[in-house]
Protein backbone atom coordinates (compact mmCIF):
# COMPACT_ATOMS: atom_id res chain seq x y z
CA UNK A 1 0.00 0.00 0.00
CA UNK A 2 2.06 3.35 -1.33
CA UNK A 3 1.78 6.50 0.86
CA UNK A 4 1.00 4.87 3.68
CA UNK A 5 4.10 6.84 5.17
CA UNK A 6 4.40 10.10 3.29
CA UNK A 7 5.91 12.64 5.04
CA UNK A 8 7.68 10.58 7.33
CA UNK A 9 11.42 10.15 8.85
CA UNK A 10 13.18 6.91 9.42
CA UNK A 11 16.25 6.32 10.76
CA UNK A 12 17.13 2.49 9.87
CA UNK A 13 20.60 1.45 11.48
CA UNK A 14 22.56 -1.20 9.89
CA UNK A 15 21.08 -0.46 6.62
CA UNK A 16 23.44 -1.47 4.37
CA UNK A 17 22.32 -4.43 4.07
CA UNK A 18 20.45 -7.54 4.59
CA UNK A 19 17.06 -6.99 6.39
CA UNK A 20 18.12 -3.53 7.82
CA UNK A 21 18.59 -2.19 3.42
CA UNK A 22 15.23 -4.08 2.69
CA UNK A 23 13.49 -1.88 5.28
CA UNK A 24 15.16 1.25 4.41
CA UNK A 25 14.26 0.61 0.72
CA UNK A 26 10.67 -0.38 1.68
CA UNK A 27 9.52 2.54 4.06
CA UNK A 28 10.95 4.66 0.97
CA UNK A 29 8.81 3.25 -1.19
CA UNK A 30 5.83 4.19 1.62
CA UNK A 31 7.01 7.51 1.45
CA UNK A 32 9.58 7.91 4.13
CA UNK A 33 12.46 10.53 3.67
CA UNK A 34 15.68 8.12 5.36
CA UNK A 35 18.73 8.26 7.39
CA UNK A 36 20.48 5.08 6.07
CA UNK A 37 23.13 4.17 9.09
CA UNK A 38 26.28 2.48 8.28
CA UNK A 39 29.05 1.07 10.29
CA UNK A 40 31.86 -0.04 7.90
CA UNK A 41 30.43 -0.96 4.34
CA UNK A 42 29.60 2.61 2.43
CA UNK A 43 29.62 0.74 -0.43
CA UNK A 44 26.08 -1.20 0.75
CA UNK A 45 25.01 2.42 2.24
CA UNK A 46 25.17 3.74 -1.38
CA UNK A 47 23.70 1.29 -3.11
CA UNK A 48 20.57 1.39 -0.27
CA UNK A 49 20.67 5.43 -0.74
CA UNK A 50 20.28 4.58 -4.72
CA UNK A 51 17.42 2.12 -4.36
CA UNK A 52 15.55 4.97 -1.82
CA UNK A 53 16.19 7.82 -4.17
CA UNK A 54 14.75 5.54 -7.37
CA UNK A 55 10.91 5.68 -5.37
CA UNK A 56 11.51 9.44 -5.26
CA UNK A 57 12.33 9.93 -1.00
CA UNK A 58 14.86 11.22 0.02
CA UNK A 59 18.09 9.32 1.86
CA UNK A 60 21.28 10.86 4.01
CA UNK A 61 23.57 8.36 4.29
CA UNK A 62 26.00 8.59 7.82
CA UNK A 63 28.74 6.22 8.98
CA UNK A 64 27.70 5.49 12.82
CA UNK A 65 28.63 2.91 15.06
CA UNK A 66 25.25 2.64 17.59
CA UNK A 67 27.74 1.07 20.20
CA UNK A 68 29.12 4.90 20.53
CA UNK A 69 26.64 7.28 22.65
CA UNK A 70 27.85 10.36 20.23
CA UNK A 71 27.01 8.59 17.29
CA UNK A 72 24.04 7.51 18.14
CA UNK A 73 23.30 11.06 19.25
CA UNK A 74 24.29 12.72 15.59
CA UNK A 75 22.51 10.02 14.15
CA UNK A 76 19.08 12.16 15.32
CA UNK A 77 20.45 15.30 15.33
CA UNK A 78 21.61 14.65 11.91
CA UNK A 79 17.84 13.77 10.99
CA UNK A 80 16.22 16.83 12.62
CA UNK A 81 18.86 19.23 10.95
CA UNK A 82 18.88 17.82 7.31
CA UNK A 83 14.92 16.19 7.09
CA UNK A 84 12.91 18.28 9.23
CA UNK A 85 12.72 15.33 12.08
CA UNK A 86 12.35 11.98 13.13
CA UNK A 87 9.36 10.26 13.25
CA UNK A 88 10.31 6.67 13.22
CA UNK A 89 13.33 4.59 14.46
CA UNK A 90 14.30 0.87 13.28
CA UNK A 91 17.01 -0.40 15.86
CA UNK A 92 17.92 -3.08 13.26
CA UNK A 93 21.82 -3.03 13.66
CA UNK A 94 23.00 -6.41 15.07
CA UNK A 95 25.55 -8.57 15.85
CA UNK A 96 26.08 -12.71 16.85
CA UNK A 97 29.37 -14.34 18.28
CA UNK A 98 28.99 -17.92 18.61
CA UNK A 99 31.37 -19.88 21.47
CA UNK A 100 30.77 -22.13 24.02
CA UNK A 101 29.42 -20.87 27.49
CA UNK A 102 32.67 -21.06 29.01
CA UNK A 103 34.58 -19.86 26.51
CA UNK A 104 33.07 -16.87 26.10
CA UNK A 105 36.02 -13.58 26.76
CA UNK A 106 35.02 -10.27 28.13
CA UNK A 107 35.50 -8.85 24.60
CA UNK A 108 33.15 -10.89 22.59
CA UNK A 109 30.51 -10.37 25.66
CA UNK A 110 31.14 -6.39 25.43
CA UNK A 111 31.08 -6.24 21.37
CA UNK A 112 27.56 -8.16 21.63
CA UNK A 113 25.81 -6.46 24.25
CA UNK A 114 26.77 -3.00 23.07
CA UNK A 115 25.59 -3.18 19.32
CA UNK A 116 22.41 -5.16 20.13
CA UNK A 117 21.54 -3.57 23.18
CA UNK A 118 23.33 -0.92 24.34
CA UNK A 119 22.88 0.75 21.30
CA UNK A 120 19.41 0.07 21.19
CA UNK A 121 18.79 1.84 24.43
CA UNK A 122 20.61 5.00 23.92
CA UNK A 123 19.62 5.74 19.87
CA UNK A 124 16.41 5.35 21.45
CA UNK A 125 16.83 7.61 24.47
CA UNK A 126 18.63 9.98 21.88
CA UNK A 127 15.70 9.68 19.66
CA UNK A 128 12.61 9.80 22.54
CA UNK A 129 14.21 13.14 23.56
CA UNK A 130 14.01 14.88 20.72
CA UNK A 131 10.56 13.61 20.28
CA UNK A 132 9.89 14.60 23.68
CA UNK A 133 11.49 18.44 23.73
CA UNK A 134 8.75 19.25 20.05
CA UNK A 135 5.98 17.54 21.81
CA UNK A 136 5.45 15.02 18.92
CA UNK A 137 4.82 11.58 18.53
CA UNK A 138 6.62 8.63 17.39
CA UNK A 139 7.45 4.97 16.86
CA UNK A 140 10.35 2.49 17.84
CA UNK A 141 10.98 -0.73 15.80
CA UNK A 142 13.07 -3.28 17.31
CA UNK A 143 14.46 -5.96 15.21
CA UNK A 144 14.85 -8.61 17.73
CA UNK A 145 14.47 -12.46 17.02
CA UNK A 146 12.97 -15.54 18.10
CA UNK A 147 15.88 -15.86 20.55
CA UNK A 148 14.58 -13.04 22.70
CA UNK A 149 12.31 -15.94 23.61
CA UNK A 150 13.77 -19.57 22.12
CA UNK A 151 17.17 -20.82 23.70
CA UNK A 152 20.45 -20.85 20.88
CA UNK A 153 23.14 -22.84 22.13
CA UNK A 154 26.27 -21.38 21.99
CA UNK A 155 24.92 -18.11 21.36
CA UNK A 156 24.45 -17.09 24.93
CA UNK A 157 25.63 -13.41 24.34
CA UNK A 158 23.36 -12.59 21.45
CA UNK A 159 20.72 -14.47 23.45
CA UNK A 160 21.17 -12.40 26.61
CA UNK A 161 21.30 -9.02 24.42
CA UNK A 162 17.75 -10.32 22.26
CA UNK A 163 16.41 -11.28 26.05
CA UNK A 164 17.19 -7.83 26.91
CA UNK A 165 15.44 -6.45 24.37
CA UNK A 166 12.40 -7.60 24.61
CA UNK A 167 12.11 -6.48 28.50
CA UNK A 168 13.23 -3.22 27.50
CA UNK A 169 10.36 -3.26 24.58
CA UNK A 170 7.63 -3.45 27.19
CA UNK A 171 9.03 -1.11 29.97
CA UNK A 172 9.40 1.90 27.40
CA UNK A 173 5.99 0.84 26.35
CA UNK A 174 4.22 1.74 29.71
CA UNK A 175 6.84 4.76 30.38
CA UNK A 176 6.66 6.18 26.17
CA UNK A 177 2.82 5.64 25.92
CA UNK A 178 1.84 8.96 27.64
CA UNK A 179 4.31 10.92 25.18
CA UNK A 180 1.91 9.18 22.13
CA UNK A 181 5.75 7.26 21.13
CA UNK A 182 4.86 3.39 20.74
CA UNK A 183 7.64 0.76 21.17
CA UNK A 184 7.43 -3.12 19.28
CA UNK A 185 9.92 -6.08 18.58
CA UNK A 186 9.69 -8.04 15.27
CA UNK A 187 11.24 -11.65 16.19
CA UNK A 188 12.69 -13.00 12.67
CA UNK A 189 13.83 -16.55 12.50
CA UNK A 190 16.01 -17.50 10.39
CA UNK A 191 16.05 -14.98 6.88
CA UNK A 192 18.38 -15.09 4.20
CA UNK A 193 20.87 -12.47 4.71
CA UNK A 194 24.76 -12.40 5.34
CA UNK A 195 24.62 -12.91 9.02
CA UNK A 196 23.70 -16.34 8.25
CA UNK A 197 26.43 -16.97 5.65
CA UNK A 198 28.17 -19.70 7.17
CA UNK A 199 24.77 -21.45 7.68
CA UNK A 200 23.71 -20.82 4.49
CA UNK A 201 27.24 -22.74 2.97
CA UNK A 202 26.67 -25.75 4.78
CA UNK A 203 24.45 -27.64 3.41
CA UNK A 204 23.69 -30.56 5.74
CA UNK A 205 23.01 -27.66 8.60
CA UNK A 206 20.66 -25.96 6.50
CA UNK A 207 18.75 -29.04 5.71
CA UNK A 208 18.63 -30.05 9.47
CA UNK A 209 17.21 -26.13 10.01
CA UNK A 210 15.02 -26.59 7.10
CA UNK A 211 13.18 -29.65 8.71
CA UNK A 212 12.22 -27.17 11.90
CA UNK A 213 10.55 -25.12 9.77
CA UNK A 214 6.95 -25.76 8.68
CA UNK A 215 6.83 -23.53 5.36
CA UNK A 216 10.02 -25.55 4.82
CA UNK A 217 12.15 -22.44 3.19
CA UNK A 218 14.12 -19.19 4.91
CA UNK A 219 12.27 -15.82 5.35
CA UNK A 220 13.48 -13.03 2.66
CA UNK A 221 14.20 -9.91 4.10
CA UNK A 222 11.41 -8.30 2.40
CA UNK A 223 8.98 -10.30 4.31
CA UNK A 224 10.32 -8.29 7.54
CA UNK A 225 10.20 -4.98 5.87
CA UNK A 226 6.92 -5.54 4.83
CA UNK A 227 5.66 -5.95 8.60
CA UNK A 228 7.99 -3.00 9.98
CA UNK A 229 5.93 -0.75 7.08
CA UNK A 230 2.84 -2.22 8.53
CA UNK A 231 3.86 -1.27 12.12
CA UNK A 232 5.61 2.05 11.52
CA UNK A 233 2.24 2.94 9.67
CA UNK A 234 -1.18 4.57 11.72
CA UNK A 235 -2.97 1.86 10.89
CA UNK A 236 -1.22 0.15 13.92
CA UNK A 237 -1.05 3.33 15.85
CA UNK A 238 -2.56 0.91 18.79
CA UNK A 239 -0.27 -1.46 18.37
CA UNK A 240 2.63 -1.15 21.75
CA UNK A 241 4.71 -3.37 23.89
CA UNK A 242 4.02 -6.11 21.99
CA UNK A 243 6.80 -8.92 19.87
CA UNK A 244 5.66 -9.78 16.22
CA UNK A 245 7.11 -13.30 15.29
CA UNK A 246 8.30 -13.84 12.10
CA UNK A 247 9.70 -17.27 11.43
CA UNK A 248 7.32 -19.93 9.16
CA UNK A 249 6.13 -21.03 12.44
CA UNK A 250 9.59 -22.05 13.62
CA UNK A 251 8.61 -21.39 17.10
CA UNK A 252 5.75 -23.30 17.56
CA UNK A 253 6.75 -26.68 15.79
CA UNK A 254 7.21 -28.96 18.69
CA UNK A 255 6.24 -33.07 17.84
CA UNK A 256 5.60 -35.80 20.54
CA UNK A 257 8.05 -38.12 19.77
N1 LIG B 1 19.05 -13.03 9.40
C1 LIG B 1 18.42 -13.66 10.37
O1 LIG B 1 18.16 -14.87 10.28
C2 LIG B 1 17.99 -12.91 11.60
C3 LIG B 1 17.15 -13.57 12.49
C4 LIG B 1 16.74 -12.91 13.63
C5 LIG B 1 17.16 -11.62 13.88
N2 LIG B 1 17.99 -11.00 13.00
C6 LIG B 1 18.40 -9.65 13.34
O2 LIG B 1 18.21 -8.81 12.22
C7 LIG B 1 19.10 -7.69 12.28
C8 LIG B 1 19.74 -7.50 10.93
O3 LIG B 1 20.59 -8.60 10.63
P1 LIG B 1 20.78 -9.20 9.16
O4 LIG B 1 20.30 -10.58 9.21
O5 LIG B 1 20.23 -8.26 8.15
O6 LIG B 1 22.37 -9.29 9.06
P2 LIG B 1 23.45 -8.29 8.44
O7 LIG B 1 24.75 -8.73 9.00
O8 LIG B 1 23.29 -8.18 6.97
O9 LIG B 1 23.00 -6.90 9.05
C9 LIG B 1 23.46 -6.37 10.25
C10 LIG B 1 23.79 -4.92 9.98
O10 LIG B 1 24.15 -4.29 11.22
C11 LIG B 1 25.29 -3.50 10.95
N3 LIG B 1 26.01 -3.25 12.19
C12 LIG B 1 26.68 -4.15 12.95
N4 LIG B 1 27.26 -3.51 13.98
C13 LIG B 1 26.94 -2.20 13.86
C14 LIG B 1 27.26 -1.04 14.62
N5 LIG B 1 28.03 -1.11 15.71
N6 LIG B 1 26.76 0.16 14.22
C15 LIG B 1 26.00 0.24 13.12
N7 LIG B 1 25.68 -0.82 12.35
C16 LIG B 1 26.16 -2.02 12.73
C17 LIG B 1 26.10 -4.30 9.95
O11 LIG B 1 27.05 -3.49 9.29
C18 LIG B 1 24.98 -4.79 9.03
O12 LIG B 1 24.67 -3.82 8.05
C19 LIG B 1 20.07 -8.00 13.43
O13 LIG B 1 19.69 -7.28 14.59
C20 LIG B 1 19.88 -9.50 13.67
O14 LIG B 1 20.17 -9.88 14.99
C21 LIG B 1 18.42 -11.61 11.87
Amino acid sequence: MPGRLTGKVAIVTGSSSGIGQAIAVRLAREGAHLVVDYRSHPEGADDTRKQIEATGSRAVVLQADVAKLEDTRRLVDEAWKQLGGCDILVNNAGIEKGADFWEVTEEDYDAVLDVNLKGVFFLSQAFVRRLREARRPGCIINISSVHEEMAFPHFSTYCAAKGGLRMLTRDLAVELGPAGITINNIAPGAIETPINKSLLEDKPKLEALLKNIPLARMGKSEEVAALTAFLASEEAAYITGSTYVIDGGLMVNYHEQ
